[in-house]
């Protein structure tokens, strides 16, 4: 399937200056994803991919990863798995400290959510300088996981977050940069 160039997606994506701190220039997906077509065209753009890949699992990072993650795992009829800031989750976890563009956190997945070999998608709707997306590839591998390719809508390139994962050996995935 061949799809039409990104540039309606990066006209739907709007930029807020000084957010959360000063010096930060925000991608805000809120107006894509109001905008039914953009977010269609996201997610099928996301999924096509792996359409064939014998996906058993996606994986989203809290929170932003859900809206998008969810999307994609039920257009690939896979599973979806969140992984969530600390305190979060219920039962027993697995937990990484990451930091991100603008400041530190830690993360968790419940100890159940991936059998080993099962075959992940990880997907975000941005990555920036790719401690995050690190903090998740950590997670998920550790727990046996097979991480077929990590999927975003928007790269920061001068953050160097996609370098970094590829660096890890995940292939890399986005749509606007
Ligand atoms: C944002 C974004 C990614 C992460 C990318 O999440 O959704 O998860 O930052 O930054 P990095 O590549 O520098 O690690 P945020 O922690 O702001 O959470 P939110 O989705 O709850 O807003
Ligand atoms: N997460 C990390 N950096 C970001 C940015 N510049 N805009 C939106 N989300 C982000």
């Amino acid at each position: 399937m061949s799809l039409p160039p990104n540039d309606d997606l990066a006209a739907a994506i709007r930029t807020i200056p000084d957010y959360p701190k000063p010096g930060i220039l925000f991608r805000d997906i809120t107006t894509l994803l109001g905008d039914a077509r953009a977010f269609g065209r996201a997610i099928d753009a996301l999924a096509e991919p792996f359409a064939a890949a014998g996906i058993d699992k996606v994986a989203g990072i809290e929170a932003r990863g859900f809206i998008i993650g969810g999307a994609v795992a039920h257009r690939l009829a896979a599973g979806f798995v969140p992984i969530r800031k600390r305190g979060k989750l219920p039962h027993s976890t697995v937990r990484v400290a990451y930091s991100l563009e603008y400041g530190i956190d830690e993360m968790e997945m419940h100890v159940d959510a991936v059998r080993a070999g099962e075959r992940v998608v990880l997907v975000d709707d941005l990555i920036a300088t790719g401690g995050t997306a690190q903090g998740a590839v950590t997670l998920l591998r550790d727990m046996g996981a097979e991480i077929a390719a990590a999927a975003f809508v928007i790269d920061l390139p001068d953050l160097g977050g996609a370098d970094k994962l590829r660096g890890l050996g995940v292939d890399v995935h986005t749509l606007v940069a």
